[in-house]
């Protein structure tokens, strides 16, 4: 028999998160204070982060120390299997190999708690009792309830309306793990009551989400507002995927020529791709491919500059790629891939070249996801159908190339909530919805006057 999976014990569990800025050429430059246009420090973002957080933020060393208490409570789903997709491999008859990280055994069914459960910690350490955040497709908001409990924090989550009608049980995890959900824009803050005002049927977006969850923060002194991706301090802590996957990879005498994850944020790719992007950046001949939503083409058509991290204009200005911080994608089934700017960090590499990018339908991405669940069992959440288009793109490439490539992607959830999208795509109703350059245009034309990159 092929071997299927490749498990490690939980002593291998990573005790180092890995930090990609230490191995890059070059780094992006800082974000700028939303008000001053000068450089962000440390002290304009106590309002919002505990400073062991801060610190990680802008740390250059290229290990940073996993605290024991964030070990313990990985220990109960890490270390993730690494899958050898057998069905898969068969499904379209390929020669190539293809093998994928699975987080979607975490307890909230992503890759969202590893970095939920060190935000919790390092709040609750520095005396936090409340932390307010955003979630697009639910998978955020979940996980932080999921990791607040263990610290004693109340968890209060704006909910993009899109997903909240989209996904009731993601609203009803929140709740089982004690975190208060509403509906994002609410009438709960400022900036919702102003988007409601203007837009009473708005379906939101994570833009308006992440407003109302940074305004929380800022007019509350007992709450902290936490990021579920983008920044440096979560792409650092997703690293332990691409840390396991390694381990793994050499158990199956494996090596990948290319690597493929969605993006959204940039953080779930950026935990598989960035502990291998240091060898690429040392000259290592490898492809890393990031796929995004043709709805939401941040990478693929977005703009290359400084923008806000949220519709308000409250987040600081981020280098990044965008689409303006007005743009509120069309409520397409992946909501975790509805943002309209990415992680600096994962836009840098893909400006600079070494990582490529390229933009799918969900419709073809839903193909593929029911492909995956036929042949390899597991129900994908939406978000990594668009990491599953890429991989049947990249295996038919090699087959017509006649060579034989090793595929690594990550499988960053599960989308056992998420079965309202495969019914409307079983049915034949869903609906792609590829940006039109109109919209495109309108929504780069926010961008006029602030700094370019
Ligand atoms: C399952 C899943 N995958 C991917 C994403 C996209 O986020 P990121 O790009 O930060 O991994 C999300 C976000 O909510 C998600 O829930």
């Amino acid at each position: 028999m092929t071997q299927r999976r490749y498990l490690l014990d939980e002593d291998a569990i990573p005790r180092q998160w890995y930090n990609l800025a230490a191995d890059l050429p070059s780094l992006p430059p800082p974000p700028l204070h939303p008000g001053t246009g000068d450089p962000v420090g440390p002290d304009d973002l106590i309002p919002l982060f505990p400073m062991a957080l801060i610190m990680q933020e802008v740390a250059s060393d290229r290990w940073i120390a996993i605290p024991d208490p964030v070990r313990e409570i990985y220990s109960m789903w890490r270390p993730t299997p690494l899958y050898r997709a057998l069905g898969l491999e068969k499904a379209p008859g390929t020669r190539s190999r293809i093998f994928y990280k699975y987080e979607g055994v975490s307890p909230s069914g992503s890759h969202k708690t590893n970095t939920s459960v060190p935000q919790a910690y390092y709040n609750a350490q520095e005396g936090v009792s409340r932390i307010a955040t955003e979630t697009g497709a639910g998978q955020w908001g979940s996980a932080l309830a999921f990791a607040c409990q263990f610290f004693d924090l109340e968890a209060k989550v704006y909910m993009v309306r899109a997903s909240y009608d989209q996904k009731p049980y993601r609203r009803s995890m929140i709740r089982t793990w004690g975190g208060e959900v509403v509906a994002s824009p609410s009438p709960d803050t400022a900036a919702g009551r102003a988007i409601l005002e203007e837009h009473p049927d708005s379906t939101g977006s994570l833009g308006i989400a992440i407003s109302e969850a940074v305004e929380d923060a800022a007019t509350r002194n007992d709450t902290k507002y936490a990021l579920g991706s983008v920044l440096n301090h979560v792409l650092l802590h997703q690293t332990i995927v691409g840390q396991e996957a390694k381990e793994q990879l050499a158990l199956a005498g494996a090596d990948p020529d290319v690597i493929i994850g969605c993006v959204g944020g940039g953080s779930n790719f950026a935990g598989l791709a960035f502990p291998f992007l240091a060898d690429k950046a040392a000259g290592k001949d490898i492809r890393i491919i990031a796929a995004e939503p043709s709805a939401c083409p941040t990478l693929t058509r977005g703009h290359y500059g400084y923008d806000f991290g949220d519709t308000a204009k409250m987040a600081p200005l981020l280098p990044m790629h965008t689409l303006g911080h007005g743009f509120v994608p069309p409520p397409i089934h992946s909501g975790g891939l509805r943002y309209h700017g990415m992680a600096p960090l994962v836009s840098h590499v893909v400006h600079t070249g070494l990582v490529e990018a390229r933009a799918y339908d969900q419709s073809e991405c839903f193909a593929e996801a029911v492909r995956f669940a036929r042949s390899e069992g597991i129900i994908p959440a939406p978000e990594p159908s668009h990491a599953l288009r890429a991989v049947a793109e990249e295996a038919a490439r090699a087959d017509e190339e006649g060579v034989e490539r090793t595929i690594l992607f990550n499988l960053c959830g599960h989308g056992n909530f998420d079965m309202a999208a495969y019914d409307a795509y079983l049915a034949g109703e869903l609906v792609d919805a590829p940006l039109a350059q109109a919209e495109l245009d309108a929504a780069a034309a926010e961008l006029e006057g602030l700094p370019a990159l």
